[in-house]
């Protein structure tokens, strides 16, 4: 390869990483972003809240203390895990949900794509903190294995994804008070 050539790859991975470290820098703002993005698309995605499912309801019991923000970084970290979780709920059997497909892609879409950046930006960066953070991991884990569980155990029938996309609502209502706060 000649010098013209190693000069144009050099700029390129200038570029990147340029684009890189803005990204990363505007991490809060995009964590906001699609936090209140994916409320709308679960709007979107399906109707009221139905009746029928009401008697079925369960209280899941998010473990807010995870969002407790004593240290940003930490926060952050633990909103990326909710994302992760979150994605993989919503990639279970929805068939009998019969929401809005180009909703439903849009919100998965959404949170694949803001994992795929956190995870460079923070985890990457941040891999002591997971180790310290242990505990909070495991709080977040176990809430939405219960959600896991509950769908299972309902054979992911319609009022089970209902009852499972309130609580979802309700979990990235929680993190976008908490996103406003940090931000001010
Ligand atoms: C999803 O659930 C529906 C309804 O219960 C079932 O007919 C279908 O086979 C399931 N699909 C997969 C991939 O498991
Ligand atoms: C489904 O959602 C898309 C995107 O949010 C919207 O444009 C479309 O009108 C919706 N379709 C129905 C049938 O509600």
């Amino acid at each position: 390869m000649n010098a013209s050539g190693l000069i144009q790859i050099g700029l390129i991975l200038l570029c990147i990483t340029t684009i890189f470290s803005i990204q990363c820098n505007h991490l809060p703002v995009q964590q906001r972003k699609v936090v209140e993005n994916s409320l709308q698309l679960l709007d979107k995605m399906g109707k009221r809240f139905p009746q029928q499912c009401l008697r079925e309801k369960m209280s899941f019991r998010f473990p807010k203390q995870v969002l407790k923000p004593r240290q940003k970084e930490t926060v952050k970290v633990a909103i990326e895990e909710i994302f992760q979780h979150i994605f993989y709920i919503f990639s279970k059997n929805l068939t009998l949900a019969a929401w809005n497909g180009t909703a439903l892609e849009q919100f998965q879409n959404g949170l694949y794509q803001q994992i795929e950046q956190l995870e460079a930006c923070v985890i990457k960066k941040h891999t002591h903190y997971f180790r310290s953070k242990e505990v909070n991991r495991l709080k977040l884990k176990k809430y939405f294995h219960k959600i896991d569980c509950f769908l299972n155990d309902k054979q992911h029938s319609l009022c089970s994804w209902e009852i499972s996309r309130a609580e979802m609502r309700r979990c990235l209502q929680l993190i976008d008070k908490v996103i406003r706060k940090l931000n001010n």
